[in-house]
Order: structure tokens, then C-alpha cells, then sequence
């Protein structure tokens, strides 16, 4: 492919956002049938709406590996329907109590506490069901360790806990970095392992390997910190979420913590990180040149994000 042929990285998000709508909404359960309400909440958590960056870093990251569109469409779905449900259960008034979520009534808002956890709940089994129905059946149980890893006590579970203990508190930067490589470093890091898992990962060398997930560690912190700073920068509209929470709630930051200069460095820091990152997967002989341009793409979107 010449230079002129490939997408820029803005029509590549566009489709590809679209793209992985198009696939939750045909591998979601179907609406119409019962528990109406419960499949109704399950959609509603999911579909119309998210950057779809979990979904993005696993197409970006199977191209390392020359997976099938099919599996990564499945790795990409289960990826983003995890997030939904960990979005539907942080929501909820027993964690952030938020009522705002991708501009519309958080689901326990719109479909009450009960149908929430359940759709939370349901959403995070789902994610194992559409993984099981990959082409690839080899990669069928790698991939529902690296998801059930990423999403559980040592990942974001974990890091939720930790997020909630810290409330009002004072941690040190090692705390806050640990709670929050936990609460989202975990899936962003499960989301690029994902694609290059879904793909020929025995045939990646441990420089691709370990360069990938060293870039995956480095952007996951990277994209909370972002997040802080967002939390107090934006307005409302922008986010889709009530802005100004963190501070109300008494959550430490990297705002709280370092002040907004010092997180904005901070998130460039990572962003540089992340990139010298993939020089190691670009290196591996396994690699196809330019493999990882849309996961060097998707770094510098992170850091330059709006909401
Ligand atoms: C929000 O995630 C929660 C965090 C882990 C910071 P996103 O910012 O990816 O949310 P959506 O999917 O785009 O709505
Ligand atoms: C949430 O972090 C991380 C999750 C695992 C959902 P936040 O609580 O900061 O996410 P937002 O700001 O509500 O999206
Ligand atoms: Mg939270
Ligand atoms: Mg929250
Ligand atoms: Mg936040």
C-alpha cells in the first residue's frame, strides 16, 4: 500500500468506531425478547456512544500480529462490553454516584439500581460468551485469562477498591499510580495484548511482546491522568459526564496530587514512554513494516483528547 492509499488516523477512528457499533449491536442480545428490561439496559449501556479506545487499541494491535478481522472483532466487542459494565457499576450510588454518562442518564438512572447491577453484571459474562465464539480456538483461552485478569481482583476490581479506600485521603504517587495502573491501566493493557493475542502471538519474539505491553502500561496511566485533568478542565457538554466530580468527591488526582502543569508533563512523559515502547515491536523481525502506526496514532490521540 503507497503512502497516499493508507486512511488517515481520523477516517481509520471514524470507521473503525463504527465498525465495532456495528458489531455490538449484531452480537448483542437481541431486543424484543425477555428480560426486556435487562437486555434493554445491557443496549443501552453499550451502544451510541464511547470513544471506543479499548476497541481501537485491539484492531490496532492486531495488525502486530496479523489477526483476522472476525476474531478481532470478537476481542475488540468483549474488550468494550467489560468497560460498559465497569462504567454502569462505577456510576451507581454506592461508588461515584453519577448521574451523567456519553450524555445520557447513567443506567441506574435511567433503568434503576437493580437493573444496573444485573446489566453490569450480565455485560461482563456476555464478554466471555463472545470470546468463546472465535474462529481462532487457540487463542479462545488466552484471550479469557488476559480479559478475566485485567477485569478481576488484580486488575480493575482491584483498582476500583483501592480507588474507593482512597476517598478523602492523601496517598503518595506510588499508591495513585498503582490504583490507577490497576482501575484502567489493566484494560488498556488487556485490550492491545488482546489483538496481538488474537492474531500469531507465538510467533512474536519477546521484543514485540514485552515492547507491547510496555506501551500498553505506559498509555493506560497516560489515559487516567488524562482523565483527571480533563475532570477539571472541561466543561460538562464536552465530556458527557458531570465535569468538576473528582474534586467535589474528594478523589485524588494527578491533579490533586502534582497540580494541573505537573499532570500535563506527566501524561507527556508516559506518551514518550509509550512510543519508545513500540521501537522494540517495530524491531522484532516477526513485525510487518508500519505495523504499529495506528497504535503510534492512537498514543498521540490519548494525550491530545478533548473528552
Ligand atoms: C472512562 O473511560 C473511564 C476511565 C477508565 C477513565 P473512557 O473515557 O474510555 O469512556 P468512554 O468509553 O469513551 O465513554
Ligand atoms: C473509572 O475511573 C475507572 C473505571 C474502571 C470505570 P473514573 O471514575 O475516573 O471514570 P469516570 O471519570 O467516571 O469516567
Ligand atoms: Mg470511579
Ligand atoms: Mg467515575
Ligand atoms: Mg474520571
Amino acid at each position: 500500500m503507497t503512502e497516499s492509499q493508507i486512511a488517515s488516523f481520523d477516517d481509520w477512528m471514524h470507521e473503525s468506531v463504527k465498525h465495532i457499533e456495528w458489531v455490538a449491536n449484531d452480537l448483542l442480545p437481541k431486543t424484543g425478547r425477555e428480560p426486556r428490561r435487562l437486555i434493554g439496559a445491557m443496549r443501552y449501556a453499550v451502544l451510541g456512544g464511547g470513544k471506543r479506545i479499548r476497541a481501537l487499541l485491539c484492531y490496532a494491535a492486531g495488525v502486530v500480529s496479523g489477526a483476522q478481522q472476525a476474531d478481532l472483532d470478537r476481542a475488540a466487542l468483549a474488550l468494550e462490553l467489560v468497560h460498559a459494565y465497569s462504567l454502569v457499576h462505577d456510576d451507581m450510588p454506592s461508588m461515584d454516584n453519577d448521574t451523567l454518562r456519553r450524555g445520557k442518564p447513567t443506567v441506574h438512572v435511567q433503568y434503576g439500581e437493580a437493573t444496573a447491577m444485573l446489566a453490569g453484571d450480565a455485560l461482563q459474562t456476555e464478554a466471555f460468551t463472545v470470546l468463546t465464539g472465535m474462529n481462532h480456538s487457540v487463542a479462545v483461552a488466552r484471550l479469557c485469562g488476559t480479559l478475566a485478569r485485567a477485569a478481576g481482583v488484580r486488575g480493575m476490581c482491584g483498582g476500583q477498591a483501592l480507588d474507593l479506600a482512597m476517598v478523602g485521603g492523601h496517598p503518595g504517587e506510588g499508591e495513585l499510580l498503582m490504583m490507577q495502573a490497576m482501575k484502567t491501566g489493566a484494560l488498556i493493557q488487556a485490550a492491545v495484548l488482546m489483538g496481538a493475542q488474537a492474531g500469531d502471538w507465538d510467533r512474536l519474539g519477546d521484543g514485540a511482546r514485552g515492547g507491547l505491553a510496555a506501551y500498553a502500561d505506559a498509555l493506560g496511566v497516560a489515559f487516567q491522568v488524562v482523565d483527571d485533568i480533563l475532570d477539571c478542565t472541561q466543561d460538562t457538554a464536552t465530556l458527557g459526564k458531570t465535569a468538576g466530580k473528582d474534586e467535589k468527591d474528594d478523589k485524588p488526582t494527578w491533579v490533586s496530587l502534582l497540580g494541573l502543569e505537573s499532570a500535563r508533563a506527566r501524561a507527556r512523559e508516559l506518551h514518550d514512554r509509550a512510543n519508545a515502547a513500540l521501537a522494540l515491536v517495530a524491531a522484532d523481525p516477526a513485525v510487518p513494516e508500519g505495523a504499529i502506526l495506528r497504535l503510534q496514532q492512537i498514543a498521540d490521540y490519548v494525550i491530545a483528547r478533548s473528552h
